[in-house]
């Protein structure tokens, strides 16, 4: 029986005066009773749909920004004035990023704190930057058509838009929608004078008059599509105004300690540090006399007290996240530092695992930005390339000159496909990061798993610091910690179905790959024990596949991880 209709029964029986106790009187009771029951009917129908929808762990809840699953003045406000809806105040965070990097000081307002910038420290300017030839001969134009206007007034638009609108002028392409490839080697002069300014001005024994059209002389100085290519590449990188671009990352990093650095004058660098840097500094620069000073990446004090302590520092080389262990390291801290060194250390950052979208030096205070372009830049691991931005234009000026020696200029066709891949890095990388959060996140907890190493995920509070001072978003790079030592990590790989064991990231598929015995076996045992780079790590560039499928990818492979009984089988 209904519970109303025994409370029914009772009311009537106790409440009625036994003489009052008529058909009216039951009836009126009746419809009384009826009224009650449908609105208790009512109650628990709207009752129950609030219990259901939404969820009673609404994203608020789980994140402690509400306690009521809901309420009808945060229904009303939505549903009535959709624009003005009244959030309480945390709530704001849910439609927010998962950070927020405080705002750094515009860049000329920074640079007002800071002592004047350093000349560059070492006469290598050999070739000053060169005009823009590709607005001028030697490209003759269809009789009657327009120059190009030189002083243009300045029309600011954003990053996005100048990267596909700068540096390019169709019509001296004989109109082609996209740049023409100048494949040629060598340039034909238009006299024998302008040829004899062109080298006078490229071998910094004069400078190019405003508006004055340099003509160009030999591809390993500078051809067109090197030129478009960096003009195009500037408006990415927050605070650069100018850029070289180099045939491979590491043909980047070399100009870079070349021209900056000398035999006996020394230079810091953060450890863990690529394979091929670590190489590059101890096989090459040290022989040579160049002073190399080890830092554990992530160890502020420990930055601040080299750079006081060391003597002809020419150069801080900072990899932040380091590559493997995503350890990072406070730019704007060995900013500081260097600026309060006697000597005025530059300060030079390879961005390659966060930026240009997620993690902007310069606007910390860096004075070089160094990419191997190709990784995300370029997005699918189908050519080599590497680029340096900086604030001082003359700074790249430098490592043009330096870059014209060693001849490691990008030749024309990368420079051009390297240009078409520049509107959609943003693109990628923002869904390579997004997949990456999600995997990583899914994925902790995992019993195959010591641990991830992922931005999102860190424990130490001065790592978090770092993190939300310099970085918008975690980015596309996930390590494991993979219980069982190298057995497990390599059967991990065996398995995986989607994702492929190779070196190398940033392109829009997933890869995979067993740092210590590849990327970084450069580095001697006790540096990588050091640099926390153990036989369990794997590192997996996330791409853009759906990241359900990579998930699932992971997943299974490390449910599948199977050791042997044997010598090596302990976890390391
Ligand atoms: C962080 C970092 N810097 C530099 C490089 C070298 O770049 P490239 O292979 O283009 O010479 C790599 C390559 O993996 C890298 O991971």
């Amino acid at each position: 029986m209904f519970p109303a209709d025994a409370l029914h029964a009772l009311l009537r029986h106790t409440a009625a005066h036994h003489r009052r106790e008529t058909i009216a009187f039951g009836r009126r009771l009746n419809a009384v009773m009826e009224r009650l029951f449908l609105t208790a009917i009512w109650r628990n129908f709207v009752k129950g749909r609030s219990e259901r929808r939404p969820d009673p762990t609404t994203p608020a809840m789980r994140l402690e920004l509400a306690t009521e699953r809901w309420s009808w003045r945060r229904v009303l406000a939505r549903r009535l004035f959709p624009k003005r809806e009244i959030l309480p105040p945390g709530w704001r965070d849910l439609y927010r990023r998962r950070w927020i990097t405080p705002t750094l000081p515009s860049n000329t307002r920074h640079r007002r704190h800071l002592p004047p910038l350093p000349r560059p420290p070492r006469n290598c300017a050999l070739l000053p930057q060169q005009a823009a030839h590709h607005h001028g001969p030697p490209i003759i134009l269809p009789e009657g058509s327009p120059m190009p206007r030189k002083h243009e007034p300045p029309y600011v638009v954003r990053p996005s838009t100048a990267v596909l609108t700068r540096g390019f002028d169709p019509r001296l392409s004989l109109g082609s929608a996209r740049p023409a490839v100048f494949r040629s080697s060598t340039y034909v002069f238009t006299t024998p004078e302008s040829a004899q300014r062109a080298f006078e001005i490229a071998l910094g024994k004069a400078t190019p008059e405003p508006g004055e059209n340099v003509e160009l002389i030999y591809a390993r100085l500078n051809h067109p599509n090197a030129e478009i290519l960096e003009d195009q590449i500037v408006p990415l990188e927050k605070g650069a105004a100018a850029a070289a671009v180099f045939n491979s990352g590491m043909a980047a990093i070399s100009t870079v300690f070349l021209s900056t650095c000398g035999p006996g004058e020394s230079f810091l660098f953060t450890t863990p540090v690529y394979g091929g840097t670590h190489h590059l500094i101890h096989t090459l620069l040290e022989p040579l006399g160049f002073r190399p000073i080890p830092v554990p990446a992530g160890d502020g004090a420990a930055l601040e007290r080299a750079i006081m302590g060391a003597k002809d520092l020419r150069l801080v080389f900072l990899e932040t996240p380091a590559n493997p262990t995503l350890t990072m390291t406070d730019i704007r801290r060995a900013v500081e530092a260097a600026r309060g060194a006697p000597q005025g250390p530059l300060v030079a950052v390879d961005n390659t695992f966060l930026g240009p979208a997620f993690q902007h030096p310069l606007e910390l205070g860096a004075d070089l930005v160094i990419y191997s372009a190709t990784k995300y830049l370029a997005g699918f691991s189908d050519m080599l390339a590497g680029v340096v931005l900086a604030r001082d234009a003359d700074l790249v000026a430098n490592l043009r000159g330096t870059r014209a020696i060693l001849g490691n200029i990008l030749q024309p066709d990368e420079c051009w496909l390297l240009n078409s891949r520049l509107p959609t890095v943003t693109l990628r990388m923002n869904r390579q990061s997004k997949n990456a959060q999600r995997i990583a996140e899914a994925l902790n907890g995992h019993p195959a798993l010591r641990r991830v190493l992922y931005p999102s995920l860190l424990a130490d509070p001065d790592q978090i610091r770092i993190r939300d001072a310099q970085c918008d978003f975690p980015g596309g790079i996930i390590t494991l910690d993979v219980s069982g030592g190298r057995v497990a990590a390599f059967s991990f790989l065996k398995n995986l179905r989607i994702a492929r064991d190779a070196v190398s990231l940033g392109g829009v598929e997933t890869l995979a790959c067993h740092p210590r015995t590849t990327t970084h076996s450069e580095l001697d045992e006790a540096t990588l024990d050091a640099a926390g780079i153990s036989d369990s790590l794997v590192r997996i560039s996330v791409g853009i596949e759906d990241w359900r499928d990579i998930l699932r990818d992971l997943r299974e492979a490390l449910d599948g991880i199977r050791i042997p009984p044997g010598p090596g089988s302990h976890p390391v």
